[in-house]
């Protein structure tokens, strides 16, 4: 049981791979060993960038990757726009504040940029396993309404193990279909 979340995550990077499949360069903060970002840069080739507070599980700089020690609640490294897709993998339960996480993550997005949040949920086997505080769905859908995403939706998935979680930077520009 203590391994239903690490078999999962092959079908989730596909998941993530799906979800991301017109975005280039893509931001995920709270990368940890940044597996999920390897696979992507080789396996699609996207561009990358990796963020976390901790450096300690980065692997050595690799094509299409760069991994940063930074607090992703400040990401003033990053210009404005920069970023295609911003992701948080199982990270925004570790950010003491994700409000401050996701209106950075909406500063860095291009105007048609995406977040993707995939969440352990409150009250999940992830609660009973590792004891941490987790978010419901209801409260993620109304941290990705108070920032400012647009057409948000979270969900939950997996036997509602997980909280798959999206939202567009938006609106879109006129002009723009
Ligand atoms: C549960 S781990 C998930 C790591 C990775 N996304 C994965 O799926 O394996 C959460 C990560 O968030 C990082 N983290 C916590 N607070 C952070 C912050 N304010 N800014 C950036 N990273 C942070 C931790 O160091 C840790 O690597």
């Amino acid at each position: 049981m203590s391994d239903f979340y690490e078999r999962l995550k092959p079908w989730l990077f596909s998941q993530v791979a799906e979800e991301l499949r017109y975005a280039n360069c893509i931001l995920d903060l709270g990368c940890g060993d940044c597996k999920l970002l390897r696979w992507l840069a080789e396996t699609y080739g996207k561009s990358t960038i990796g963020v976390d507070i901790s450096d300690l599980g980065f692997p050595p700089a690799g094509e299409g990757i760069s991994c940063l020690r930074g607090d992703a609640q400040s990401l003033d490294f990053i210009g404005k726009g920069a970023i295609d897709a911003v992701l948080l993998f199982w990270s925004l339960h570790e950010m003491g504040d994700p409000l401050a996480v996701l209106q950075e993550a909406r500063r860095v997005l291009h105007p048609l940029g995406e977040v993707l949040i995939i969440e352990f949920p409150r009250g999940s086997l992830a609660q009973k396993l590792w004891n941490e505080t987790y978010y419901s769905v209801g409260e993620v859908a109304n941290m990705l309404r108070e920032t400012g995403f647009w057409r948000s939706e979270a969900r939950l998935i997996v036997h509602r193990q997980l909280i798959w979680a999206k939202g567009f930077k938006g609106p879109r520009p006129k002009g723009v279909r």
